[in-house]
């Protein structure tokens, strides 16, 4: 084989196909068609009500299914009961829009709550996996801290050490810079960036702020009309010429602001 020969075809680590989602009358999702690869960073981009979080939600079962398959690892998801979903959700962590942590919870309990939900009760493991995570979001003895005295940036990075804590194969960021300065999104996106290659993790960014798309994308994937309208690498997004696309990156002032339709 000479060094130019293609590489074999690898198995995606998610695979989606056809899926759809209604909400009553409002058909969000019409028909999904998208492949994430093991160890890319792909951000998600779209318009804002355009079906990105309810995309995500997919990928870790917290949505009913309608129609379509979501393929974790090989393993179609729609069919599973809640105790069979229970260990493909582990291979996919989620950092959620605005964090969602519990206010009544110090930062350890927080960070624990994926561990103490699936069974384990040994104090001293949960010690030490909650300083491992907190340890890899850059954010060491902050364990009795209650949310309500931390910054945006401190709840996302322990937002994303609850996302770790059961070390997943894949994390789904939805939006992670919203509302961060300049220099706290600079943060999440090398914590980000340092997952994937240190740690070997597949990230998946919803995001609105291109300065991080440029930043840290593998891969970006247009949602547009409940569909994957477009896909490509930064450099492909910065050259294209598809109207809809020149739209979007004229409209973005890399601020993390919305961009609507
Ligand atoms: N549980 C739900 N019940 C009813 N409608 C929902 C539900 N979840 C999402 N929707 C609707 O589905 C559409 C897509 O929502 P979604 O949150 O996926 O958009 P998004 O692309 O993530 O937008 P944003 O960039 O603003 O976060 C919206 O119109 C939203 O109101
Ligand atoms: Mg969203």
């Amino acid at each position: 084989m000479s060094d130019n020969a293609p590489s074999p075809p690898e198995s995606p680590l998610i695979r989606i196909r056809g899926l759809h989602k209604h909400f009553g009358d409002l058909h969000v999702l019409r028909g999904v068609d998208l492949d994430i690869y093991r160890g890319e960073t792909v951000c998600l981009l779209g318009s804002s009500g355009g079906g990105k979080t309810v995309l995500v939600k997919h990928m870790v079962a917290l949505l009913e299914f309608e129609e379509g398959s979501v393929q974790i690892d090989g393993v179609e998801l729609s069919n599973l009961s809640e105790r069979a979903l229970s260990p493909i959700r582990k291979k996919v962590g989620m950092m959620f829009q605005n964090g969602a942590l519990f206010d009544s919870m110090n930062v350890a309990q927080n960070v624990a709550f994926p561990l103490v939900e699936s069974g384990i009760t040994d104090d001293t493991e949960l010690d030490r996996r909650v300083r491992e995570a907190l340890e890899i979001v850059r954010l060491p003895e902050q364990e009795n801290t209650m949310p309500a005295d931390l910054s945006g940036g401190m709840k996302k990075r322990v937002a994303l050490a609850r996302a770790i804590i059961d070390r997943p194969d894949c994390v789904c960021y939805d939006e992670p810079h919203a509302g961060l300065d300049p220099v706290t999104a600079d943060t999440i996106d090398k914590l980000i960036k340092c997952l994937q290659n240190d740690h070997g993790i597949t990230n998946i960014v919803i995001t609105h702020d291109l300065r991080s798309v440029f930043r840290i994308a593998d891969r970006i994937v247009f949602m547009k009309d409940g569909k994957v309208y477009w896909q490509g690498t930064c450099k492909e997004m910065q050259t294209s010429t598809d109207p809809v696309i020149t739209q979007f990156i004229a409209g973005n002032d890399g601020n993390g602001d919305h961009w609507n339709d």
